[in-house]
Parts: structure tokens; sequence; C-alpha cells
């Protein structure tokens, strides 16, 4: 251990002092040394003891999610991120608070804005909850055993602190920490007090009919658990994912950039220049049945649609030369086809303002609630005639209405357009405002191993592309109201 140098060199300074040192002097530096070693050997017990319990928001430590296992190398923190980025050293308060938008207006304009009509599907999401009298910590402490964190949020919205149970795969944990500490800067004071349990991975875990859905009363209400996506069968609590503060691992920009781009890249294609066959780029190979069927409709001339594999490996080598989003706006039809669960592509697909075909989706994120078929995108069926066959019939209605068309692809895009970061933090403010008026119990920040995790923390455990992305996607405090819900539906 370098670090413990100092001592021995001062032990050793000491002994150099007199060639024949007295008896008395001879004690005293035995036993200086003495100490020295049982300092020494009590400081390194204590680190390897601090090292072996210190988890991360990279998942150093901790296992992968046993409902969703992945390659996952767990290791130990190296000392740098159990030590400078604890949050004891990093997380001192900061010395100047951010500034809101250069040139904004602070008066904040006199009518506040409506919010889409998508966060109507708040108070749906937690009307359980409602039901039931309430979130009770009994409920939330239910839900643990399919989280992979305990998020509180505590001291008025400005202190947040994650206990760990599992890692999720590649940077999630970190831009979801990020997220909601970028939704505090936006929002200083305003967020309230909270703990949830969160969620990494794909898929919805909390069965709707087995907690009352289906109108059962003596069925126990759902453990309330959030995730980035549900369906119809679950009452897992969508939020919105990492992907919108970037993906590193593909390379995706965060939102704001990423959809600037690629509008910015459609507007080089118009209509009538754009390719007359529906358009599919992903990688086939995410145990999704539906994928692979999808490869069998790789035929221009049956079924007008052009099926690609991307191979995210090679991708990753060649610099992302040709997975560029912004210049995949090249078909008048683009298609969208789950994964393993919901697809962190839909935004990406509805940006170019090309008719999305949508299939079948399963599964809904926050904001595919405010999809709306033959309005703003065109569904594509697998049952009845068949999938390829529905895609075909798709394009070839398109190609008879080209004008109408063209407006479901506009509309697509102007729904992602609305869709603004200031659209995705004034959901997560509704959520967390409406999940905290149903809690039943004050939270309490989690005692250690738990850890707070503030800005410097996150930015301290992120790689180097990590941080770039990280600082790119930082929020500003917010200079207007958060926009107004859509009037209560009655549940
Ligand atoms: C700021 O808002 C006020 C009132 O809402 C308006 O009169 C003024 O022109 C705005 N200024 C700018 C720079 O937008
Ligand atoms: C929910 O549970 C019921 C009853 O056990 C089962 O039939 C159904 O398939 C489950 N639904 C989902 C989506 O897993
Ligand atoms: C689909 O067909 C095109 C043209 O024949 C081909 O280049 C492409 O590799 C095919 N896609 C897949 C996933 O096989």
């Amino acid at each position: 251990m370098a670090g413990y140098t100092p001592e021995t060199t001062a032990g050793g300074a000491g002994r150099g002092r007199a060639r024949h040192p007295p008896l008395s002097s001879l004690v005293v530096s035995t036993i200086a040394a003495f100490s020295a070693v049982v300092v020494f050997a009590i400081l390194r017990s204590a680190y390897d003891g601090a090292v072996s319990r210190t988890t991360t928001l990279l998942g150093h430590n901790l296992e992968p999610t046993p409902w969703h296992p992945f390659p996952h190398d767990k290791g130990r923190p190296p000392a740098r991120a159990a030590f400078r980025c604890a949050p004891k050293l990093s997380c001192l308060p900061p010395l100047a608070q951010p500034q809101p938008e250069p040139g904004a207006n602070a008066s904040g304009g006199a009518t506040p804005r409506q919010c889409p009509a998508y966060f109507a599907a708040i108070r749906r999401d937690l009307a359980p909850w409602r039901r039931a009298g309430g979130v009770t910590r009994a409920l939330l402490e239910a839900a643990q055993q399919r989280a992979s964190m305990r998020v509180t949020i505590t001291g008025g919205g400005r202190r947040l602190h994650v206990e760990l149970y599992y890692a999720c795969v590649q940077s999630r944990a970190l831009f979801t920490a990020w997220s909601l500490l970028q939704l505090m800067r936006r929002y200083p004071g305003r967020v309230p007090d909270v703990e949830f349990m969160f969620d990494c991975m794909d898929r919805p875990a909390i069965n709707r009919t087995k907690h009352g859905g289906d109108g059962d009363p003596a069925a126990p209400p759902p453990p309330p658990l959030f995730r980035y996506c549900t369906t119809r069968d679950h009452f897992d609590v969508p939020f919105p994912d990492w992907s919108f503060w970037g993906w590193p691992e593909t390379n995706i920009e965060p939102w704001s950039k990423e959809f600037r781009n690629i509008k910015q890249g459609a507007k080089t294609r118009k209509w009538q220049d754009r390719v007359a066959t529906a358009y599919w780029k992903g990688n086939p190979d995410v145990a999704s049945p539906l994928r692979v069927a999808l490869l069998s409709c790789n035929d221009t001339n049956m079924w007008h649609a052009e099926i690609m594999r991307q191979n995210w490996d090679e991708e990753a080598k060649s610099g992302y030369q040709n997975s560029k989003l912004s210049s995949q706006c090249t078909h008048r039809y683009k298609i969208y086809a789950e994964g393993f669960a919901w697809s962190v592509s839909l935004k990406y697909i509805l940006s170019c303002g090309s008719m999305a075909l949508i299939i079948d989706p399963q599964y809904e994120d926050f904001f595919s609630r405010g999809l709306q078929p033959e309005v703003n995108f065109w569904p594509v069926h697998v049952a009845g005639g068949g999938m390829c066959e529905s895609i075909r019939d798709a394009v070839e209605w398109g190609e008879a209405h080209p004008a109408e068309a063209e407006t479901v692809g506009r509309r697509g895009q102007r729904l992602m357009q609305e869709l603004d970061m200031a659209a995705v933090y004034d959901y997560m403010l509704h959520l967390l405002d409406e999940y905290a008026r149903l809690m039943r119990f004050q939270p309490v920040a989690p005692p250690a191993p738990a850890q707070e995790v503030c800005e410097a923390s996150v930015l301290c455990l992120a790689g180097e592309k990590q941080r770039r992305f990280l600082e790119a996607s930082a929020a500003r405090p917010a200079v207007s109201e958060p926009c107004v819900m859509p009037p209560d539906a009655g549940e």
C-alpha cells in the first residue's frame, strides 16, 4: 500500500538521527515503529473492509439481477471509486449553483403550458394504490425482491440516496441516478421527498391479475415498482429510460441532441426522394421471436420491406459510421419492432418524419401512450394475414395515399418534437408528485452501506465516454413552471 510509506519513512528518519542512540531513545523508536505497524494494519483492514463492502452504480460487488442475468464482471471497485468517489469526499455542497439557460425569460411567460395528453397515464399507472388506500412501507418493502435499487429523495428534494441490490446491464444504473439528479437540478427544492423501488432491467414483473387488476377483492395490492416500461397486464410504473441522457455503449447521444440531428438529417430527404419501401435496421439477436420473424419479410419486391442487421460490436470498431441515426431517414416507411421488451429505438424511428409501421406493441413506455393508430403511426399486425402481408399492405396504402402517409409521418415527428427534455423532466416530476401523495410513510435516507449520490460522485465513477455523455445531458434550472397536468378523467 503505497499510501502508507510516510509512516515507515518517518520511523527510518528517527533511527538515522544518532549513530549510537541511548537506550530510552531506542525504546521510544521501537514503540513508535510498533505503533506505526499497528496503525497500518488497522487502516489496511478498514480499507479492505470498505472496498469489499463498497457497491457502486457501475455494479461493483453486485451480482446481475437473477430475473434477467447478463454477463457481468463483478469485481471490487478500484480504490479510486471506493474512496475518491465516495460521497463523503465528493458530495460536498457545490461552490456555485447552476444557472438558468442564458437568455431565458425569468418571468417564465404568463400562460402555463399544458402537459401532453399522455401525462394522464400517470394517474392510471398509480390507480391501484389509490384504490388500496396508498403506498404503505410494507408494500414498498415487498417490491424489494424484484428491485435492483431503492431510491430515496429527502431534504426537501435535495438529497438522493441509492441502496443497490443488483447490478444493471451496461451503465443504466449510473444514468438513471443521473436522471434523478438532473431532475433535482432542474427543479431545485421542488422534487418531493419520496422512496421507491426501481428495477432497471427490461421486463415488467408485477402481474396485474394477481394483484386485483381484474376486480378480485381478495387479491393483495401490488408492490410499487418503477421501471422503464410496463404492459396492460402489469402494474409496473413506467419511468423515462436512461437513453434520454445518452447511451454511450451504442454511441447514441442525449435525446435533445440526437433529436436535433435526426430532424436535421430528415430535412435533407424530402418525402418524394425517400425510398418507397419499409425499412428496419436493428439487432435481431435479442431473444425476440418477433424480430426473427421480421427477417423473413426482407424482400423489396414481395413485401416492400428492407430488413437490415445492426451489429453493435462491428459498429463500435468502425467508429459508428454506419449506425448514425441522423442518416437513417432514407425511407418513407420505418418499421418499429419490439425487442426483448420495449425498445428505445421507438423515439428515433418516429423522429424521421417517415410513416412509422409499428408491429403489435406489447410494451408501453411513458410516452408511447401518446401513439394513436392512423394518426401518428400505422399499425402492423402479426395475427390475421401475417406480418409481412401487413407490412406490404401498409406500404401499398401509403403509396396510394401519399399526402395522408406523409401527414402520419409528420405527426409522429411532432410527437417527438414535443417530447423535449422539458417534457421528460415534467413527467418525472408529476409522477413523483402523484406517487408522493400516495405514500403513507415518511421517506428516510437508508443507512450505510446505502450511499448518497450526487453529481460529483456519479461523474467521478464514470469512464471517459460516459462522463462526456453525462456532462452533455446536464440540466439547467427551469425558468418556468412545470406543465399543467391534463384534467383528471375520474381514475
Ligand atoms: C419576457 O416575458 C415578458 C412577459 O411575459 C415579455 O414582455 C418579454 O418581452 C419577454 N422577454 C423576452 C426576451 O422574451
Ligand atoms: C399473471 O398471473 C396469471 C395467474 O397466475 C397468469 O395466468 C398470467 O399468465 C400472468 N400474466 C402475466 C403477464 O405474466
Ligand atoms: C436483406 O436483403 C438485402 C438485399 O438482398 C441484404 O443485403 C441484407 O443483408 C438482408 N438482410 C438480412 C438481415 O439478411
